[in-house]
């Protein structure tokens, strides 16, 4: 049983991958900070999957810690490298911390990998880095453009550090999987997303205005081009997504890989707008949703959905669960956060 490190483990991705990893047999680690996330979900994920995992609290910016984790868990066959700051408004006031965060804890886990005999790694990127794609869908060859934030700057540089990283050191592999918008919750309602104050993602804003603890969803625009206006994204059920890093890991550990470094959309391959993302919630919870429609957001693009063909071909992973489904899941889960 291979033991695989999840930095970040206790946030919402991580912890729904950890229970995939662990439901494949992994023994897994995880490191967290608790800056974004609690030690509670370590109940939460030992509910699913009757097992809890090895839980080391280390922020990876102290390097010794980072050096002291290794030395002690020298058994480590692969990372899924989660932990980072998210949050794109915080990045632009703040950009110093997010450099530090998203990037210095990465150099210093390299370092480490470095020194393994032998070292699996994932990274979680976005498709951030396309920005407004010139065609849609959008495959993994379309170009990197200049990034909006901060925050995408640190998944743009994160990428580059680490495929200059894989050209010289021979011992390691690595794949950067370019997530569109992760949503919903595990089916038992016992992990899920969990934004701290007022939720900037669109899914738990509606959730939490469908519960009462907001009045009312802006939706931003409905005068772009598209087919009723609103937004289109590519919402992916985050238990497809966490299934999609255990498929990633295990053809680096099996050296499957074409490359030392490769990329990967992670989305449906399906645009949704806004609205038909309100509407899938009304269906589904059988809730009215309070929204009015407001300005547009700065810095929004119009419309973004990944080609998926990459990793259908490549990793023999695609999506089966379908937005209804993981809106039902993230409105199971905020009932229960909420106790109703
Ligand atoms: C946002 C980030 C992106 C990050 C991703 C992570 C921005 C500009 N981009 O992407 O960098 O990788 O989250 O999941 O913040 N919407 C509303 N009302 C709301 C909230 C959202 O109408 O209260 C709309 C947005 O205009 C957008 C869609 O819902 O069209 C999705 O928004 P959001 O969940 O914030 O995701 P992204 O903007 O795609």
């Amino acid at each position: 049983m291979d033991k695989i490190l999840v930095t970040g483990g206790l946030g919402f991705i991580g912890s729904h991958t950890v229970v995939k990893l662990q439901e494949a047999g992994y023994e897994v680690v995880i490191i967290d900070d608790l800056s974004n996330s609690s030690e509670n979900v370590l109940d939460g994920i030992t509910a699913i999957t009757g097992k809890r995992p090895i839980f080391e609290k280390i922020d990876l910016k102290e390097k010794a810690d980072v050096s002291a984790f290794f030395q002690k868990h020298n058994d480590v066959k692969g990372v899924i490298h989660f932990a980072a700051s998210k949050a794109v408004g915080e990045s632009v006031k703040e950009p110093l911390l997010y450099y530090e965060n998203n990037l210095g804890s990465l150099v210093y886990l390299l370092k480490e990998l470095k020194e393994l005999p032998e070292a699996s790694f994932i990274f979680s990127s976005s498709c951030t880095v396309y920005g407004q794609a010139d065609e849609l869908p959008i495959t993994e060859n379309a170009p990197v453009k200049q990034a909006e934030s901060p925050y995408g700057n640190t998944k743009q540089i994160g990428e580059e550090i680490i495929r200059d990283t894989c050209k010289v050191v021979p011992t390691l592999k690595a794949i950067a999987l370019r997530y569109f918008n992760p949503i919903g919750a595990h089916e038992s309602a016992e992990i899920g997303e969990l934004p701290i104050g007022v939720p900037q993602n669109l899914v738990p804003f509606i959730t939490q205005t469908a519960i009462g603890m907001r009045d009312e969803l802006s939706v931003f625009g409905d005068d772009y081009p598209t087919s009723d206006g609103t937004c289109v994204r590519d919402y992916i059920h985050v238990l497809d997504l966490a299934k999609a890093h255990v498929v990633a890991l295990q053809r680096l550990l099996q050296n499957k890989n074409k490359e030392s470094y490769e990329t990967f959309n992670l989305g449906t391959g399906k645009g949704s707008s806004v609205l038909e993302v309100v509407q899938a919630f009304e269906r589904v919870s059988g809730e009215k949703l309070n929204y009015k429609i407001v300005g547009r957001r700065e810095g929004d693009i119009i419309s973004a959905y990944a080609d998926t063909n990459k990793a259908k071909d490549e990793l023999g992973w695609k999506t089966e669960l379908s937005l209804d489904d993981a809106m039902l899941s993230a409105w199971k889960w905020e009932q229960k956060v909420r106790g109703k």
